[in-house]
């Protein structure tokens, strides 16, 4: 089959920055708290008046900055986001639209923070199957907008802003190898935000603001990051020793130092930027992807190995050659 791989990559972030020490103003918490607990120190808020798709529009027009031919050939736009401006027009539509794809086919994707790695996926098999020719993949979040900011529980993890790429073909050796996927409701009640149900199929009441049991997705993370990682390189037929990077969901450094231990991989070769974004969902992993190809650390033909999870709960790893 032909290799498939990301041809370009942008990301954007909003310029107003929120830190630790602004949550101690009206929180019951503290900077050190929350730079301890979770190596968070600031993240970066949308304002009133930007949703997700001004997220995922920035991400594309930095693309377009680095490659004005990026989008050449592109004829399919996913959007992974929990945070869709809308239930439709889909976030995805109204990014093609402002961008000159008007008329390529166009959705979003739900799964969360596992997002973006579940639409690389997605974009491989539309391409291999002749549905597409080349995808531009999104993952775009205003998280600050769907959490009670008066919740020291979730209001502190959290941040805005989107990454983009565009998936086609590439040269021989290069590109994405195996992907893993997966999704256990059972998690459900342990991260939730409401929509239209009231509640979930257990009961468990939903409002409109993010909820969450930090202790419970906290244990599933490490577990599913370490499981689907080490699957993926399994079915790859790669040992850990052959990982040159590992691109990690930006949650917590705590989650990844522990499914780095899983690995048996040492910290210095995991890339990590949630010091200065938080996590933003579906958009960590091109965020941090971005700016290690940007500073030089992910180089050409190194063997990365991307690992997610988020709400549903879910989880995503993939491999691929850079
Ligand atoms: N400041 C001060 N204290 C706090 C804060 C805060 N901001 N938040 C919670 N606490 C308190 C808790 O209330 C608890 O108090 P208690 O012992 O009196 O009950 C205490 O700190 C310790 O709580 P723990 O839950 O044990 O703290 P922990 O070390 O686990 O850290 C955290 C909490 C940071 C939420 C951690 O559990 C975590 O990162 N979990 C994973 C969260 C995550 O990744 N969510 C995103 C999923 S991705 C997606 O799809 C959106």
């Amino acid at each position: 089959r032909p290799r498939l791989g990301i041809t370009a990559l942008g990301s954007y972030a909003p310029p107003r920055i929120v830190t630790n020490a602004d949550f101690e103003a009206y929180l019951d918490t503290t900077a050190e708290w929350i730079e301890s607990r979770t190596g968070i120190r600031e993240r970066h808020f949308a304002a009133d008046s930007e949703f997700t798709s001004h997220m995922g529009l920035g991400a594309v027009r930095d693309m377009l900055e680095r490659d004005p031919d990026a989008l050449e050939g592109v004829d399919m736009v996913i959007c992974a986001t929990a945070t869709p401006d809308a239930m439709f027009p889909s976030t995805a539509a109204l990014i093609a639209g402002q961008v000159g794809l008007t008329g390529s086919g166009a959705f979003d994707l739900s799964t969360a923070c596992s997002g973006f790695v579940y639409g690389l996926s997605m974009a491989q098999g539309l391409i291999l199957a002749g549905t597409a020719r080349r995808v531009l993949v999104i993952g775009g979040e205003v998280l600050s907008k769907i959490v009670d900011q008066n919740d020291r529980n979730t209001a502190i993890l959290f941040g805005d802003g989107a990454g983009a790429a565009v998936v086609g073909p590439v040269p021989d050796g290069y590109g994405f190898q195996e992907f893993v996927l997966g999704a256990d409701s059972a998690g459900g009640p342990a991260l939730f935000k409401g929509c239209i149900a009231d509640r979930l199929p257990d009961g468990t009441p939903m409002g409109p603001k993010a909820d969450m049991n930090g202790r419970e997705v906290f244990k599933f993370a490490v577990r599913v990051l370490g499981d689907s990682g080490n699957a993926v390189l399994r079915k790859t037929g790669l040992s850990s020793a052959d990982v040159d990077w590992v691109i990690p969901h930006q949650a917590n450094v705590r989650i990844i130092e522990a499914a780095m231990q899983r690995f048996g991989i040492p910290m210095d070769k995991t890339v990590v930027n949630l010091d200065r974004y938080g996590n933003t969902s579906s958009a960590t992993v091109p965020l941090v992807l971005r700016e290690a190809v940007d500073d030089g650390r992910v180089q050409d033909g190194q063997q990365l190995l991307l690992v997610a999870f988020g709400g549903g709960l879910s989880w995503a790893a993939a491999t691929m050659r850079w």
